[in-house]
């Protein structure tokens, strides 16, 4: 569903309560979106609150399944501006909403940022927010940023994903059945977003292990399907040092 027809804006359930709101943008050729995940339960919960400046437009699109003001939960991967730009804004339209990150992040930067006391999440901490039980993952520096972690939903086996798998373009479905790591490969063709830690395989695996079926990206569209192969043929990908770094890039670096 469109949500605001000058910028595109859109709402689509993913999986079974869990809402996409994504708003495209011409920030690289091509197009890119941004896209926060909305999962509707008795304390609803907002998983990245997209720039500051898109504010407007997310919270409209939240008004659309639901009174911004009964969020309770609203968070994300790490920090940076699309994923806790319009924190603060959210919070004075929520007054009930807690902000929640990894516990690194909250210590370095979210507490610093947001106008109320935030909650770090340890590695592995489960919590419920009514009917269905949230696990998060710290994944430091996979893809980047020492305070990254992911949200999954054990209950419908969604995997927030943050910017693993980000998919360049403006114009894509919100769910795909077709694999996503050729285009977020291509992606990494044009800029390298991860920070190619030694522990990035294992760190994929532990996510594998989860046996996601939907693999819900901040970037892109959501992918269906078995999303443990998928982030083991990511890892193997980065293993074999095939990633995708452009040849430009690499001369680049040669330079
Ligand atoms: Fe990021
Ligand atoms: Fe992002």
């Amino acid at each position: 569903m469109i949500v605001n027809q000058e910028t595109g804006t859109r709402v689509d359930e993913v999986a079974d309560g869990i809402y996409r709101i994504s708003t495209p943008m011409d920030v690289i050729p091509g197009g890119f979106t941004f896209n926060s995940f909305l999962i509707r339960d008795s304390e609803p919960l907002l998983f990245h609150t997209g720039w500051r400046k898109l504010f407007p437009l997310t919270v409209e699109a939240v008004g659309k399944v639901m009174p911004v003001e009964k969020l309770r939960w609203i968070g994300g991967s790490h920090f940076e501006g699309d994923e806790f730009g319009a924190l603060n804004e959210f919070l004075a339209a929520a007054p009930e909403a807690d902000p929640f990150g990894s516990e690194i992040g909250v210590l370095t930067s979210v507490n610093d940022f947001a106008s109320r006391p935030a909650r770090g999440l340890k590695d592995g901490e489960e919590f419920s927010i009514g009917s269905r039980r949230m696990k998060w993952l710290y994944t430091p520096h996979v893809p980047h940023g020492w305070d990254c972690g992911v949200l999954f939903d054990v209950t419908t086996k969604t995997l927030l994903c943050g910017d693993l798998f980000t998919q360049p373009g403006a114009d894509l479905p919100a769910v795909t059945e077709s694999e996503v790591l050729s285009a977020s490969e291509g992606m990494r063709g044009m800029m390298d977003y991860y920070a190619h830690a030694g522990s990035t395989s294992g760190i994929l695996e532990r996510l594998a292990s989860l046996t996601p079926s939907l693999l819900a990206c901040q970037h892109g569209s959501a992918y269906r399907g078995d999303g443990a192969t998928l982030l083991r043929e990511l890892a193997n990908t980065i293993e074999s040092g095939n990633g995708s770094r452009s040849a430009a890039q690499g001369a680049a670096m040669q330079e």
